[in-house]
């Protein structure tokens, strides 16, 4: 575990709230810095609301004269950058807010850390810690792309991801910022926002609504679980070297159609439909994503061997654990896919 105050920036979503709960009750001084989008959710930080070693700032990593000024009260010792626009839907629909979070704002969080190395005591400690996505290298035909391999990028998020990496990676070699930057395969667990494919899947099964399939349903990603990403991270932070990149991959590789069918199953078994039909009669298979990449896969053997991380969880284990949590946090749910609805509802207008 990292030493000194951590800020964490989107520690509001999905992956960083995981990270920020798992930190804080390690005892870490942690500062979460997020914009409270429609993905970002402050009871995602309840367990950890009311402790002395945490708090939450509302703002963009865009924000240039808010991140130089906490970077100057902070001083942090690490910075874990979440903060992004995630989801690829969206970035077809308006990318705009893609290219502002995930461009621009790492651009400004990395200048103020060039800025913040100039006057920290302990530069030498510092440490940028990038997230970053599969998605980078675009669809792979067959084998898994490392670390070296070229990015080719297919929708406006993974360009956005690409060019941040690029942004990160200059800054190390040009400045010396002490970063590293980890390239993750799709993850899943709680408190993911219903509009991915395993909370999307569980949330519309248990409305007894449609569960669209893109396509023909084959094409495959590596599915891990998010406290498994969360661990990787905090291994690549105590043993990684500056400047790297760590790929990082469970090997769970499933297709849409197979993920569906699983969630499918296992509400059979915990939640049976009233009408006694099983779930996957709900299925449906919609019009295909355009520029939808075929198939993620990650060589994470480098991660696995220089920094010496495992999975833990195995993924139809880990999917059961996780309808479990969505059937037992139906409020959450709700709440969220008020969100969901309502801004689709906002793209779609904008689209005309
Ligand atoms: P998420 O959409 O659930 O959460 C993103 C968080 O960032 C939200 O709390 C949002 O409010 C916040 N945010 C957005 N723009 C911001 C800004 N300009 N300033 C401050 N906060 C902002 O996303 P997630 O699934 O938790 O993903 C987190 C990170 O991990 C992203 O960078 C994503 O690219 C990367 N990643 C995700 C996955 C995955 O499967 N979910 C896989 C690999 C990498
Ligand atoms: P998603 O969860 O959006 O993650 P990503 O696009 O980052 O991989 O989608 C996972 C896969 O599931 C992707 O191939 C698109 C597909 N998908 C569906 O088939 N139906 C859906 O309703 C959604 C949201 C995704």
């Amino acid at each position: 575990m990292t030493e000194g105050s951590i800020l964490v920036t989107g520690g509001a979503g999905f992956i960083g709230s995981h990270y920020v709960r798992s930190a804080v009750t390690k005892g870490c001084e942690v500062v979460t810095l997020d914009a409270l989008t429609y993905a970002g959710n402050l009871s995602n930080l309840d367990t950890v609301k009311d402790v002395s070693n945490h708090r939450t700032i509302t703002g963009s990593i865009a924000d240039r004269e808010l991140v130089a000024q906490l970077l100057a009260e902070l001083r942090p010792t690490t910075i874990v950058n979440f903060a992004a626009e995630s989801h690829v839907d969206r970035s077809i629909d308006g990318p705009d807010a893609f290219i502002d979070s995930n461009i621009v704002g790492v651009f400004v969080l990395l200048e103020a850390c060039r800025e913040h190395l100039k006057c920290c005591k302990n530069a030498d400690r510092f440490r940028f810690l990038h997230i970053s996505t599969d998605e980078v290298y675009g669809s792979i035909e067959q084998g898994a792309a490392t670390e070296n391999d070229r990015y080719d990028p297919s929708s406006p998020y993974a360009a956005s991801k690409a060019a941040a990496d690029h942004l990160v990676r200059a800054w190390s070699c040009t400045y010396g910022v002490p970063v590293l930057i980890t390239n993750c395969t799709n993850n899943y667990g709680p408190y993911q926002f219903p509009e991915k494919l395993i909370p999307l899947t569980i949330s519309k099964a248990l409305q007894g609504e449609r569960l669209p399939l893109y396509g023909d349903g084959l094409q495959e990603r590596d599915w891990l679980h998010v406290e498994d990403h969360c661990r990787a991270l905090d291994a690549v932070l105590s043993n990684g070297k500056t400047g790297q990149t760590y790929n990082i991959a469970s090997g769970e590789t499933r297709s849409n159609r197979a993920v569906i069918e699983e969630i499918c199953a296992i509400l059979d078994r915990l939640s049976p439909r009233s009408d006694g039909n099983p779930y996957r009669t709900l299925i449906e298979n919609v019009a295909d994503r355009p520029g939808h990449d075929r198939r993620y896969a990650l060589d994470g053997s480098k991660t696995r061997v220089e920094i010496g991380w495992t999975p833990e969880i195995a993924f139809t284990a880990g999917l059961t654990d996780t309808v479990h949590w969505y059937l037992e946090n139906g409020h959450w749910i709700e709440t969220s896919r008020q969100k969901y609805d309502g801004s689709r509802l906002g793209v779609i207008a904008q689209r005309g």
